[in-house]
């Protein structure tokens, strides 16, 4: 069949080297790409933000499925649009992204439905708002309701710094997102990344993650996109897994589907291990960046299957199996990233890098210069590796990554510690 991927980062990379791998892709095609996908796809410079044009584009070159990366044109309705166009696309429709695209209507979901979640209230404006913080007290935490690019999340030192929070949020610091507010309790636990695959009724556990969400070592400095991951967590055992699955994301199926906005794709639940259990930080409505880098290293099971399944309906007998080897990967980003940083530097030694044993090469921001590939985000690698442990995978990655000649980029050096303590019976 005729494959269309949509997106440019780490993400898409590994979902495009393990859909170019599948028996069932003939042509396959990604927009926009990158320098790395475009050695799996044919890249194509189309807006993905101009659903029409998409449209168009699938019908020209007969594309049979359309597989969304991020998670923009899901909440933007890209999949309802090629649906009306007669167009198959893996992703959740406009109404079942929410569960994304508004933190606010996640909350009220689970508190409906007995789904474990941190105390909270919605707020649509700032007095009402920092009264409850008061009432409340720090430790505390602030969120834009909408699709902020990672920076809609505060947690604030004190009372001080809340307050302006949520003036910043409604006097429209971060555009529509802030528009509303929600103010909830601070979580103490464990993060972990769990992936399901769901076709509107049936969801099925993806293997777990664990990112770096803060750019320095020791888990310092601001949050990013996330600075590296790997896969599995040892956190979600086989007990706390079926816990997620009962608790948190089999009563969110159920209650979408009564609402009428069936949830189809795949489901990423950002849980908080506490002492009482996994509690529902918040929903994604796409695969992870960079946990995908990780999962797709760890996938044994043809993907395409799976995606077609989902949007069919059909995950009811559906298996999908993995490789009982662990898989970590290193973000390499801009130095400035994830504040300001410059493009255009050179990156060498990717052939040396992606030599070593189990190792694997995801691009994110990069670009292809005559022979050369340059930086062009603040993301920009992902160096990934496979082996028997945590430990092994990281030494692994961590020797490509010393291969790599890019005195322009920087990573933190201690991506899957808390795997690796626990490997070491720490
Ligand atoms: P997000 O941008 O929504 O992924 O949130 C960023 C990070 O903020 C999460 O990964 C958590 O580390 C942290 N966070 C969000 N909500 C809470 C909470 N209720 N309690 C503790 N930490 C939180
Ligand atoms: N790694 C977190 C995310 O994809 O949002």
């Amino acid at each position: 069949m005729n494959i269309l991927l949509l997106g440019s980062g780490g993400r898409e990379h590994a979902l495009a080297w393990t859909v170019a791998s599948s028996t069932l892709t003939d042509r396959f095609i990604c927009a926009p790409g990158n320098a790395g996908i475009a050695r799996e796809a044919e890249c194509v410079a189309l807006d993905i933000a101009d659903h029409a044009a998409v449209v168009a584009f699938c019908k020209s070159n007969k594309i049979d499925l359309v597989v969304v990366g991020p998670e923009a044109p899901l909440v933007a309705g890209i999949v309802d649009d090629l649906a009306a166009a007669g167009i198959k696309a893996f992703g959740p429709s406009k109404s079942a992204a929410r569960l994304e695209g508004s933190k606010g209507f996640t909350k009220d979901l689970c508190r409906a439905n007995n789904i474990p979640t941190a105390a909270y209230e919605r707020f649509t404006s700032a007095e009402p708002a920092k009264a409850y913080v008061r009432k409340q007290g720090m430790p505390i935490v602030i969120k834009a309701d909408g699709l902020a690019a990672g920076k809609g999340v505060i947690i604030p030192e004190g009372l001080t710094e809340a307050e302006s929070a949520i003036d910043m949020m409604f006097e429209g610091g971060l555009g529509a997102a802030g528009s509303e507010v929600v103010v909830e309790e601070f979580l103490v636990g464990e993060e972990a990344s769990f992936f399901a695959l769901c076709d509107g009724e049936t969801a099925i556990p993806l293997a777990s993650a664990q990112d770096h969400k803060r750019v320095g070592d020791g888990d310092t400095g601001p949050n990013t996109g996330g600075m590296g991951a790997y896969s599995p967590a040892p956190v979600m055992t086989p007990e706390m897994t079926a816990r997620t699955m009962n608790e948190i994301i089999v009563p969110t199926m159920r209650a979408m589907k009564a609402m009428g906005s069936p949830f189809k794709g795949v489901l990423f639940a950002g849980l908080m291990i506490t002492k009482d259990g996994p509690k529902l930080i918040e929903y994604n409505t796409r695969f992870g960046d960079p946990e995908t880098q990780v999962l797709m290293l760890r996938l044994m099971s043809d993907l395409v299957p799976a995606l077609i399944a989902s949007c069919d309906g059909q995950l009811k007998n559906f298996d999908l199996r993995w490789y009982p080897d662990a898989a970590l990967t290193v973000v390499m980003a801009a130095k400035g990233y994830p504040g300001d940083y410059r493009r255009g530097s050179v990156i060498e030694g990717l052939d040396a890098a992606g030599e070593i044993e189990g190792v694997e090469i995801f691009h994110a921001g990069t670009k292809a210069d005559g022979e050369k590939i340059t930086a062009n985000g603040g993301r920009v690698l992902n160096v990934a590796a496979r082996g028997k442990s945590v430990r092994e995978a990281q030494a692994r990655a961590y020797q490509a990554v010393d291969k790599i000649k890019w005195p322009e980029g920087f990573c933190r050096r201690d991506i899957g510690w808390q795997a690796v303590k626990r490997e070491k019976g720490g």
